[in-house]
């Protein structure tokens, strides 16, 4: 009995009371948000489709699996950064990882932050930061977010749990649940498809000249575009937002609406009962869709955060630091 109250106050304490907090480098490192925002920006102007990079790397760097023995919470922990070993295959060296980009950019970030703040700002709160100043820079809401989570000691292929994108849309809302999120916000998130692009591998069988057969749920005229892109380079990648492919708002849900979702997930958000009502909502109000993003990405922000004297800095975002 005693060995459980002192690991419920040790460990489940901490986890259930902390919180991230606006502002938490006030003090620390007043700088932080400013460094982060000026190394974006300057990557952003020579680079559009760094936002697309850091959207996605937020994402799959939140979603990891939990390992429910002794309560590894593992979350925007930045396990995704950390390089591989010769001991240790990690998170980033995996298949639904592989074409996640944009680790130079937060390099660099960390060098600009740890030459004005040594050991003081994490790299999740760096993937977190960075990636709220692309989308603002992407014509997407400007917002705050909470800051103050901490770099995780764990970076494992095995807990990757990513779904692909053929995924049913019922297993998909079970997917986020997981997390907390709800099936309004996981449309929500998804809208992140607003930017970006996908290879021929992630929707090619969905193409007529794989099915045999025109899909019915594509524009044939989409259809056509993809079967020639694939067609010329196996390894082409069509942009996710059809129309607007750079700008963070909600034109991905017209393009839906029209049948022009490039992966099936996408086409689905707007066939399936469970999800087609958010869509024609957020197509037809833009504001709408802006600011429920901004909620809903500061609410995968928190997904399974280290805080407090959880977890560590890292000095360099892809090693874990060295222990005594
Ligand atoms: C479980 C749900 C999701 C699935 C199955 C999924 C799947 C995919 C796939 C297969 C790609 C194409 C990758 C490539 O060809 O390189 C992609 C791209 C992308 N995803 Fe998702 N995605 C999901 C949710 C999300 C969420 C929640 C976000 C962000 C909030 C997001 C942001 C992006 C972005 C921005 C891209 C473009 C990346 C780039 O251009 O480099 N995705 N996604």
């Amino acid at each position: 009995m005693k060995q459980i109250s002192i690991i419920i106050f040790f460990f489940i304490l901490p986890l259930a009371f902390a919180d991230l907090e606006l502002g938490f480098y006030a003090s620390s490192c007043r700088k932080a948000e400013s460094i982060v925002k000026q190394v974006v920006q300057k990557r952003f102007n020579r680079d559009k489709s760094i936002t697309a990079a850091l959207l996605r790397m937020h994402f799959h760097d939140c979603f990891v699996r939990v390992r429910t023995i002794f309560i590894h919470v593992q979350g925007c922990d930045a396990s995704l950064l950390i390089d591989s070993t010769k001991n240790n295959i990690s998170e980033k060296d995996t298949g639904a990882n592989d074409s996640v980009r944009g680790y130079d950019l937060i390099d660099d970030v960390k060098e600009a932050i740890e030459a004005a703040c040594p050991s003081t700002v994490s790299c999740a709160d760096i993937v977190a930061l960075a990636t709220r100043d692309a989308v603002a820079l992407s014509g997407g809401p400007k917002y705050n977010i909470p800051t103050g989570r901490r770099d995780g000691l764990i970076a494992n292929r095995d807990d990757v749990d990513l779904p692909g994108p053929n995924i049913p849309i019922g297993a998909l809302s079970q997917f986020f649940a997981a997390k907390g999120i709800t099936t309004e916000e996981m449309v929500t998130l998804l809208g992140a498809h607003t930017v970006g692009v996908a290879h021929c591998g992630f929707f090619a069988s969905r193409l007529s000249s794989v099915r045999g057969k025109p899909d019915p749920t594509m524009d044939p005229a989409l259809d056509t575009k993809l079967v020639k892109l694939c067609k010329s380079n196996s390894d082409g990648a069509a942009f996710l937002d059809q129309n607007t492919s750079f700008t963070v708002d909600n034109e991905f849900y017209k393009q839906i609406l029209l049948k022009r979702g490039i992966m099936q997930i996408d086409q689905q958000l707007a066939l399936d009962k469970s999800t087609s009502t958010f869509v024609s909502n957020f197509a037809s109000n833009g504001d709408k869709f802006v600011k429920s993003f901004a909620t809903a990405m500061i609410k995968m922000g928190k997904v399974g955060v280290l805080v407090g004297n959880e977890g560590e800095i890292r000095k360099n975002c892809r090693v874990f630091n060295k222990r005594n």
